[in-house]
């Protein structure tokens, strides 16, 4: 069984159904809107955070509920929302492997798309007829703005700090898996006790999920269906060269990750100082913090009674973390 199978079997029908809501939430009689939809739509992604939401309902035992199924649809929708943004503010011409909506069309539908996926995933949300699950959605929403807006106004902050990056990718990203897990606990009746423990779950697999895209931007992307080195042009500096930066007293590095940060250094010093960030060891203390939290979140699994649905989680962390897209 490869990879993605063995995550996914306990969940095949249901993986069936979210994709039939989701396409069909999404169906808008504006031709112009719908086309952009339809653009967005033909290129599905991993589907991480529904089959994540997917398999801890199915944890329960209980059975996964329209409630669990509207759950996924809307932390889909509103991670497919920050997508589209995203290549706004990251000036970035190309996701999953097909042009970004600001490259195909430009800024000004690229925000109100996302605005509409945006909306339409407080609809699915609506559905659920939950009011906790609702609440989690929408506390998510202002974290993931907080988040991208923190990461912003790091950018011209001469301080670089590990801590500050922490703060960053949680709220960024950390905090959608995290409602993930969360909202799948409620939606099948979870105790709120027991809730907590699979929203902590959910947060550390989301910081392995981001510090494992930090490190693709440092490689040739073939095959993510993104473009790497990014991060670096739009004056961003993620854990490695953190790492790199705080632990050498290389004078020109740190003159070169000032000028990064400027958004002024040209291709060529973008290359020194990736060149010395590998050389410093950033990748690799990088991927051990990644391990850390993935152990932390294997132990919260492995308290759990062993079980096919448990085992898949397990080999969802695993790709997590040996993910080559
Ligand atoms: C990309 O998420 C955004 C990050 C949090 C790094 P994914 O890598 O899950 O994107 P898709 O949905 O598979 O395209
Ligand atoms: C990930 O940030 C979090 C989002 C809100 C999309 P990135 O800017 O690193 O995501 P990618 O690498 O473009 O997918
Ligand atoms: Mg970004
Ligand atoms: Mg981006
Ligand atoms: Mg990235």
């Amino acid at each position: 069984m490869d990879m993605l199978s063995a995550i996914t079997s306990p969940i095949t029908d249901e993986l069936v159904q979210f994709k039939e809501l989701f396409d069909s939430s999404l169906t808008n009689s504006n031709p112009l809107l719908n086309e952009v939809l339809v653009h967005i739509c033909q290129r599905r992604g991993k589907m991480m955070r529904p089959i994540l939401v997917l398999l801890v309902a199915k944890l329960s035992g209980g059975g996964i509920s329209k409630s669990t199924l509207h759950a996924a649809v809307a932390l889909e929708l509103l991670h497919t929302a920050s997508l589209v943004h995203d290549d706004v503010v990251d000036e970035s011409g190309e996701r999953r492997g097909q042009l970004s909506v600001n490259a195909m069309y430009n800024n000004r539908i690229s925000v109100l798309a996302g605005d509409y996926l945006l909306a339409t995933c407080l609809v699915q949300s609506s559905l659920t007829q939950n009011n906790d699950i609702v609440g989690v959605v929408a506390r998510l929403g202002q974290d993931l703005s907080e988040g991208e807006l923190l990461q912003l106004s790091n950018v011209s902050n001469s301080t670089v700090s590990e801590s500050i990056y922490f703060d960053v990718i949680r709220k960024k990203t950390a905090v959608l898996f995290a409602a993930c897990t969360k909202s799948a606990a409620l939606s099948v009746g979870m105790s709120v006790e027991k809730a907590e423990r699979y929203r902590l779950l959910g947060e550390y697999i989301g910081i392995c999920f981001q510090i494992k895209d930090d490190i693709f931007d440092y490689y040739d992307g073939a095959g993510i269906g993104k473009p790497t080195g990014n991060d670096m042009r739009e004056g961003k500096l993620t854990l490695p060269a953190i790492y790199a930066l705080t632990s050498s007293n290389d004078k020109t590095a740190k003159d070169l990750a000032a000028k990064i940060k400027t958004e002024q250094a040209t291709n060529d010093e973008i290359s020194h100082f990736i060149e010395f960030t590998k050389l410093q060891g950033g990748i690799e203390y990088a991927t051990k913090i990644m391990y850390e939290y993935k152990d932390k979140a294997s132990r919260i699994l492995l308290a759990m009674p062993d079980s096919e649905v448990r085992a898949s989680l397990i080999a969802y962390l695993n790709y997590v973390v040996d993910r080559e897209k």
